[in-house]
């Protein structure tokens, strides 16, 4: 390398001493030569690979290919892992597990001697894991995303993750579907590796970053098998290397104004409601000033990107229609002024996009639905906010006064659900309760609750539901989530009871339980919390230091970042 400019990375390395010598002789038993050390970058391939986290399963294909283009641009890789967060095999959820991602990924990036990372994830909670991590230290970053699978099929169709599993399930419990269908379309949702392929949580996060400039153009919706995401490594490879020339750190892109982007590009893509837990977790890590009055921004944002589950076609299409640069073509007037990863304007992501399918991608004219955005709600029910997502809902339920049907629990639903006498209509609103951060804990995607059979067998849909959890990116439904405060943390939630009226307007912002304040107030004289669900280890430490949902879940002391260079050596 020509420029001599002492990095990071020569504190570990560059030592002509006792340290240096530990430093590097041990990294020599992997077989690298001496000129390695030589004060060229050194890039962390920070990767979530796992076996048990299947919408990850690519990456360590792809970490190959990213390593050839760190060795191509002059710098010198060496790969890492972290912990993997699996979202369909992990339990209670791996929702509980993103702050301790966040918090390997934080600590594994300031203990080595690297001078910028390179993110894999993909599934959903490792991207925004992984980007809380690398915020908090602020090194060069970029993102290279696992890339959805290839379309599900079943029977000649196309079927979506989690979307149709949640339509089978309701068939099934319908008597519509035969239980024997219903496991042969199992096999055919998941061909390849790769994430979701509707426009649930991985999909939207990798939309975001893209929107951000936290990865190259076309990251989001190449997928996982394609032959182009393994050259958008490469060229992550590269690009990483110039980056650290470039000193462009993390907080040189991430600013205000590209959380905004972020949040138009959500609503555009009918993007998952758990966006907004992980903006806002990401957001504190750079120190960032993001609420939930920010996502109020894209109200007025129309639905896009006709993808399940919002529309009816999945990431491949969307691949092939030409993926997000399309879309920020689309936005190009509504987005803010921002830095990439290309150290240029967020503008060049969408230069020369073509759109090949306007079906799949709609004209800003021509959108599937008009003001998509995720609407923020408030009132006595929330004081501090609550959720929905109108492109996934039922436009006649938007506005809905109803008597609530509570379920104290997660136990106490599934008991429940299915009763044959259970008391409640299409009018009826569910209420779920202790479903929060603190009350699972780790605030399951569970909100979607089920419709009760002895509503599905006339044919009810969809019915308002109310809670603290979150639901799957790939999920539908008039679904009111993120209540805050949660019900063990001593919110309203917590009172409600039976035969109580709930007012829902999405359009107003409204969520409000028509009960008086006095008859609050005597109800919390005998409210006790539960008692918590773990007494020692990390889940104990999450449950005593975990934030509310409307500031994203993060625990609070990790909010902000740490920039400081370590000094103290280990021998
Ligand atoms: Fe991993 Fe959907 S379950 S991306």
């Amino acid at each position: 390398m020509t420029d001599k400019k002492i990095r990071r990375s020569q504190a570990w390395y560059g030592k002509q001493d006792k340290d240096g010598f530990i430093h590097r002789s041990w990294m020599k038993n992997q077989g690298f030569p001496d000129h390695v050390f030589d004060g060229r970058p050194i890039i962390g391939i920070c990767n979530t690979w796992s076996e048990l986290t299947p919408c990850n399963s690519g990456l360590r294909d792809l970490a190959e290919m990213v390593k050839r283009g760190v060795w191509e641009a002059g710098g010198f890789p060496v790969e890492f892992p972290v912990m993997s967060l699996g979202e369909t095999q992990m339990k209670p959820t791996a929702m509980l597990f993103r702050n301790l991602l966040a918090m390997d990924v934080e600590e594994s990036i300031r203990a080595y001697g690297i001078d910028g990372v390179v993110l894999l994830g993909g599934c959903d909670k490792t991207t925004p894991g992984q980007l809380m991590g690398a915020a908090s230290v602020d090194l060069p970053t970029i993102v290279v995303s696992s890339g959805p699978m290839l379309n599900g099929k079943w029977e000649g169709k196309d079927i979506g993750s989690g979307t149709d599993v949640w339509k089978f399930s309701e068939s099934v419990r319908a008597g519509e579907m035969s239980l024997k269908d219903f496991m042969a379309a199992e096999s055919g949702m998941s061909r390849s590796k790769g994430v979701c392929m509707t426009m649930g949580t991985a999909s939207t996060m990798a939309s975001l970053v893209e929107a951000m400039g936290m990865s190259l153009p076309t990251n989001a919706a190449l997928p996982a098998v394609d032959a182009r995401r393994g050259a958008l490594a490469h060229l992550t490879g590269k690009r990483i290397v110039e980056m650290v020339e470039e000193d462009l750190v993390m907080s040189k892109i991430l600013t205000k104004e590209s959380f905004k982007n972020a949040i138009i590009a959500n609503a555009a893509v009918g993007g998952s409601t758990n966006a907004v837990v992980h903006l806002l977790a990401i957001a504190g890590r750079c120190e960032i000033d993001l609420t939930l009055k920010d996502f109020e921004i894209a109200n007025q944002i129309p639905l896009l990107v006709n993808c399940m589950p919002s529309g009816k076609y999945l990431m491949e299409d969307f691949c092939y229609a030409g993926g997000m640069p399309v879309v920020l073509k689309e936005l190009k007037d509504k987005l803010y002024p921002a830095n990439t990863v290309l150290n240029k304007d967020i503008g060049v992501y969408s230069d020369g996009a073509k759109c090949f399918n306007e079906d799949v991608i709609r004209r800003y004219n021509t959108p599937l639905k008009p003001a998509a955005g995720l609407r923020v709600l408030k009132g006595n029910l929330a004081p501090r906010g609550a959720i929905i997502k109108p492109s996934a809902a039922s436009d006649h339920l938007l506005e809905h006064r109803g008597s609530a049907y509570v379920f104290e629990n997660i136990e106490d639903m599934k008991a429940k659900i299915d009763l044959p006498d259970l008391p409640v209509d299409e009018n009826t609103i569910l209420v779920l309760k202790g479903c929060g951060p603190k009350g699972y804990p780790g605030m399951p995607e569970v909100g979607n609750m089920p419709i009760p059979r002895c509503l599905v067998e006339k044919g009810i849909k969809d019915m308002v539901r109310v809670s603290d959890a979150r639901m799957s990116g790939t999920a539908f439904g008039t679904v009111v989530l993120h209540v805050a405060p949660e019900a063990n943390a001593g919110g309203n939630l917590a009172l409600v009871k039976t035969g109580d009226m709930i007012l829902l307007s999405a359009s107003k912002g409204v969520l409000e339980l028509e009960v008086s304040e006095d008859e609050l107030a005597e109800r919390r004289k005998h409210w006790q919390p539960d008692a918590p669900h773990y007494s020692r280890g990390y889940a104990k430490l999450y449950i005593d230091h975990v934030m509310q949902a409307d500031e994203g879940a993060d625990l609070d002391f990790l909010v902000g970042k740490d920039t400081r260079p370590v000094t103290r050596e280990s021998h």
